[in-house]
C-alpha cells in the first residue's frame, strides 16, 4: 500500500478512442500514477488516433494490412510498445486479436475493457444481445488478457440497470460512462500497488480475488484514497511482487 509507482502504459485504440482519452485525462489530472507512453492505433483513420495527437501524446500506426503474416504484425507490435518503455499494455476498443505468444509476452501487464459483465456477453453487439436477452442488469469489465477472447480474470466490474425505454444507442452510452470511470480506476490501483497480479490471481491488498471488483470498491481517486479493506477477500498470498 501507499508504493505510488508511474505505470508507463501502452494504450491500443482502433476507432473512437474515448477510453483512452479517459485514462489519458486521469493520468494528466495527477488522479493515477500512470502515464501514457504511447498510443498506438491499428487503423490510420482511427479518431482516438487525432484526438490523442492533440493531447501531445506519443502515437504509432501498425497496420494489419501492411504485414502479410499475423506473426510479423504482432512482432511490430510488440516491438513498438517494448521500444516505448511502456510496461502495461491497455487495450481499449482494439479491434483485434492477439496470438497467444504476443499476449503472453504481457501475461499478467495486459489488460482490456469490455462492455458487459462477463463472463456474459463475450465478443461483439453486446449492447443489443442484453436487450435481446431482455436482462435487466449491464455493465462493463476490466478484465486480464488471456489467448481466449474476453475470457481472462476479471478485475473490475461496474452495473447498471436496463431501463424500459432502452435503445441499443442509449444503453452503449451509459455504459460507456462507467468504462470512463471504471478503467482508470483499476490502472490507480495497479500504479498504488494494492492491485497486483500474480500466477493467474487477481490480489487486493495481499488477499487473492475470489469474485471481481465491484466499482463501488474502488476508491474515486487512486492516489489519495486508501478503499477499504475487503471483508470477503479470499486466502493471504505472500507479499512481495
Ligand atoms: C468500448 O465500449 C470498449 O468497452 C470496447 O470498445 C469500445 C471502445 O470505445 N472494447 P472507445 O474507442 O474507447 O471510445
Amino acid at each position: 500500500m501507499g508504493e505510488h509507482r508511474n505505470l508507463q502504459l501502452a494504450v491500443l485504440i482502433s476507432g473512437r478512442g474515448s477510453n483512452m482519452l479517459a485514462i489519458a485525462q486521469a493520468c494528466r489530472a495527477g488522479r493515477i500514477g500512470a502515464q501514457i507512453a504511447l498510443v498506438i492505433s491499428d487503423r490510420a483513420g482511427a479518431a482516438g488516433l487525432a484526438a490523442a495527437q492533440e493531447l501531445g501524446l506519443s502515437t504509432a500506426v501498425i497496420e494489419r494490412t501492411q504485414y502479410p503474416v499475423r506473426e510479423d504484425f504482432e512482432r511490430a507490435l510488440m516491438a513498438a510498445i517494448d521500444a516505448s518503455g511502456a510496461g502495461w499494455v491497455m487495450l481499449a476498443g482494439f479491434m483485434r486479436l492477439l496470438s497467444a505468444p504476443c499476449v503472453r509476452h504481457y501475461e499478467g501487464r495486459m489488460l482490456n475493457i469490455h462492455p458487459s459483465l462477463l463472463p456474459r456477453h463475450p465478443g461483439l453487439h453486446t449492447h443489443r444481445r442484453v436487450l435481446e436477452a431482455g436482462e435487466r442488469e449491464h455493465g462493463c469489465s476490466v478484465h486480464l488478457v488471456t489467448p481466449e477472447l474476453d475470457a481472462g480474470p476479471v478485475i473490475a466490474q461496474a452495473r447498471l440497470p436496463v431501463l424500459g425505454g432502452d435503445t441499443e444507442d442509449s444503453v452503449a452510452a451509459r455504459v460507456l460512462q462507467l468504462e470512463h470511470r471504471l478503467y482508470p480506476q483499476v490502472i490507480g490501483l495497479i500504479a498504488s500497488g494494492r492491485l497486483q497480479f500474480r500466477d493467474g490471481r487477481i490480489v487486493l491488498d495481499g488477499r487473492a480475488l475470489e469474485t471481481p471488483l465491484a466499482a463501488e470498491e474502488l476508491p474515486a481517486d487512486a492516489l489519495a484514497a486508501e478503499a477499504p479493506a475487503r471483508a470477503s477477500a479470499g486466502g493471504g498470498v505472500g507479499a512481495g511482487c
